[in-house]
């Protein structure tokens, strides 16, 4: 049977690191709040030269050198994104260009946090059903500091800029039961409006005048989103890992959407998984949306954390509402 697995994988974190106590100097917080509430330190931020389509950029470059493949070889590219360069062309169009690709189908998935594993479960059924395709380019890249409003304190502390990117491949290795297993993803539109942003370009609001500017940013209800993510991320996990008659004991570690800690510590409980299986970088990172799972999993990879043979399970939740999880046999 036909498997697509992930043949390379790359990502990248802008240089500029803003800290908590950074932000004390910005808005009317604490670190120690920061820490407490959301297990986050730092979070890296652009510069306003810098577009989404720079860092996605660069993860894509890594992954494809990490898959030993040209862009050339590249039979589609689908990017992940709440912040693209532009409303118009996709970001995945102003990637490939900048890849110096030519030539294949390109277009953007909106599904805010969750929108890696809704572009991998697209891109999976691409090369499961076409078998003219043989290598797809995933990227999930934002720069949600052009989205965030700088004076409210209650989301800015909150999220980062950054971008991973994975090469699929189909493989038809006999001997070999690697690759994605399963993907589910699903939404709720009435939820839509816990957490969303009216109007987003990541050239951002300059030239508009203050009282528009609102219009720009992202508005959450904290509280309603926290508790809605540990209930979908724990149901979307539990109903992939039961339709493939698997348990949390099979697993050996969990990508989640890296949002808050004690969101990520939450399921944990809840599923009874042990917390050194939950695998944990937004404490550097802060929520990158779309970019979360990606340049997580590169950073487990790279630290030892996963082994050939490996299941792994992501999981991710974001506005929509949107959820999905994934099944990944590492090789
Ligand atoms: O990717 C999916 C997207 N988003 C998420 O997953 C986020 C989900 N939500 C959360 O992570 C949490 O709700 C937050 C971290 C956003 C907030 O934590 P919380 O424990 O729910 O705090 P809260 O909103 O209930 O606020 C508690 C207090 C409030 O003060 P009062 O009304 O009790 O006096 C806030 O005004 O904390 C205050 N507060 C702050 N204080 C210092 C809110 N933000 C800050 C801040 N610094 N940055």
């Amino acid at each position: 049977m036909e498997r697509v697995i992930i043949r390379g994988i790359g990502s990248y974190i802008p240089e500029c690191v803003l800290s908590n106590a950074d932000l004390e100097g910005m808005v009317d917080t604490n670190s120690e709040w920061i820490v407490t509430r959301t297990g986050i330190e730092s979070r890296r931020v652009c510069l306003d030269t810098e577009m989404a389509s720079d860092l996605g950029y660069e993860a894509a470059r890594k992954a494809l050198e990490n898959a030993n493949i040209s862009v050339c070889d590249v039979d589609l590219i689908i990017v992940a994104t709440v912040t693209p360069d532009l409303r118009f062309p996709a970001t995945a169009c102003i990637i490939q260009e900048k890849l110096g690709g030519t030539d294949v189908p390109c277009f953007d998935v909106n599904a805010v946090c969750s929108g890696f594993i809704y572009a991998l479960d697209v891109a999976r059924n691409f090369l499961l059903n076409n078998s003219k395709m043989k290598n797809v380019l995933v990227i999930g890249t934002e720069k949600m500091s052009s989205i965030v409003d700088w004076e409210d304190r209650s989301t800015c502390v909150l999220f980062g800029d950054g971008a991973g990117a994975i090469v699929l491949s189909r493989d038809t290795d006999e001997n070999s039961d690697a690759g994605i297993l399963d993907v589910l993803i699903g939404a709720d539109g009435s939820l839509g409006r816990l957490l969303y942003c009216p109007i987003c370009d990541s050239g951002g609001p300059a030239g508009v005048k203050s009282t528009e500017k609102d219009a720009y940013f992202i508005k959450m209800e904290g509280r309603e989103v926290f508790k809605e993510a540990i209930k979908r991320m724990c149901s979307v996990a539990e109903d992939v890992l039961q339709r493939n008659d698997l348990t949390v004991d099979d697993i050996s570690l969990v990508i989640p959407h890296q949002a808050n800690m004690r969101i990520i510590s939450a399921i944990a409980d809840r599923m009874k998984i042990p917390e050194k299986k939950m695998f944990v970088n937004l404490q550097r990172t802060g929520n990158t949306s779309a970019a979360s799972i990606p340049i997580a999993l590169d950073e487990a990879l790279q630290s030892g954390n996963i082994q050939s043979e490996d299941l792994i399970l992501t999981v991710a939740f974001g506005g929509g509402m949107t959820w999905g999880a994934a099944l990944i046999r590492w090789k």
